[in-house]
C-alpha cells in the first residue's frame, strides 16, 4: 500500500506505540486518525502527530459507531485500521476476579473485535484494506501474573488467525506485531510515559515495523512479526 494519502485509524493513538505510529505515519504523507478516553491527552497527541483526535472509548459499542461516523465525514472512507488500544491488569491467580477479566478484554479483545468488524463491513465493499493487531510477546508465551493480560493477547492472537482466513479472499491483509517490552506509560497506574531505557525498545521500533507491513505491496502479506530489543543483557 502506498502510505501517502492512505486513510489510517490508530485506537489509543494519544500516547505510546500508538502516538509514535501516527506520528510517523502522518510525515510518510498518510491522513491519520486517533482514539484515546483521556481528551486532554488526546487533543494533545493529535497536534503532536498531526492526526485527526477522536475522542472515543473502544469498550464502547456507541463509541464505535461515533468513530466510524467521524472517519466517514473527516477521511472519507478507511484503508487501515490499527487495534492498538490495549491495557494491562497482572493479579496472581488468587487475585484473579471476573471484574479484571471484563475490564482488559473489553478493550483488547471485544474493542479490537468490534472495531474490526466495522472496518471489514468497509474492506469488503473496497475489496481492500489492512488490520494491523497490537498484540505482544504475552500472546506467544504465558508468564507469572499473566492469566488475564497474556490470555486476552493470545485470543487477539486467535483472532488475528481467524480474520485472516476470513478476509485474505477479499484482498484484505489482517497481520500481527507483537511488541517485547517497550518503555511506554503502559500498566502505569499514573499514565506516565517511562524514561528510555538502554536494553528496551522504544515506540519508534514498533512504529517502524507498523510501517514496514503497510507499505509492502498489497500482494505481499506478512501474518506476523515479532519485535525484540537486541541487547537484553545491556544494563542501562
Ligand atoms: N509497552 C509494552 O511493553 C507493550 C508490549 C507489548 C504490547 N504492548 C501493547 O501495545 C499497545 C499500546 O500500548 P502502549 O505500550 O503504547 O501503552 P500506552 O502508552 O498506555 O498507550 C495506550 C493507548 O491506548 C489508549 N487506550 C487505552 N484504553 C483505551 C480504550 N478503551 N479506548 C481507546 N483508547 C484506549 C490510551 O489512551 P488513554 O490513556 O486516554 O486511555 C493510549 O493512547 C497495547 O495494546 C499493549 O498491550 C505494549
Amino acid at each position: 500500500m502506498k502510505i501517502k494519502d492512505a486513510r489510517i485509524l490508530i485506537t489509543g493513538g494519544s500516547s505510546g506505540i500508538g502516538k509514535a505510529a501516527a506520528k510517523l505515519l502522518s510525515a510518510e504523507g498518510a491522513k491519520v486518525a486517533i482514539t484515546g478516553r483521556d481528551k486532554v491527552k488526546l487533543d494533545k497527541g493529535a497536534a503532536e502527530t498531526t492526526s485527526i483526535a477522536i475522542h472515543a472509548d473502544v469498550a464502547k459499542e456507541g463509541d464505535i459507531e461515533t468513530t466510524y461516523k467521524i472517519i466517514e465525514e473527516k477521511l472519507g472512507g478507511l484503508d487501515c485500521l490499527v487495534n492498538n488500544a490495549g491495557i494491562g491488569e497482572f493479579p496472581s491467580l488468587e487475585e484473579v476476579t471476573v471484574e479484571a477479566f471484563m475490564k482488559v478484554y473489553s478493550v483488547n479483545v471485544f474493542g479490537a473485535a468490534m472495531m474490526a468488524k466495522k472496518a471489514a463491513e468497509i474492506f469488503k465493499k473496497q475489496m481492500s484494506g489492512n488490520i494491523i493487531n497490537i498484540a505482544s510477546t504475552a500472546a506467544l508465551k504465558g508468564f507469572a501474573r499473566g492469566t488475564i493480560y497474556s490470555s486476552s493477547k493470545f485470543a487477539l492472537r486467535s483472532m488475528t488467525e481467524c480474520w485472516q482466513a476470513e478476509l485474505r479472499p477479499f484482498n484484505i491483509r489482517v497481520m500481527q506485531v507483537n511488541p517485547s517490552e517497550v518503555t511506554t506509560a503502559f500498566a502505569n497506574a499514573e499514565r506516565k510515559e517511562r524514561d528510555e531505557v538502554a536494553n528496551k525498545l522504544t515506540s519508534d521500533e514498533i512504529a517502524h515495523a507498523i510501517k514496514s507491513l503497510l507499505e509492502m505491496d498489497d500482494r505481499g502479506m506478512v501474518p506476523e512479526v515479532t519485535v525484540w530489543a537486541t541487547n537484553p543483557f545491556k544494563s542501562n
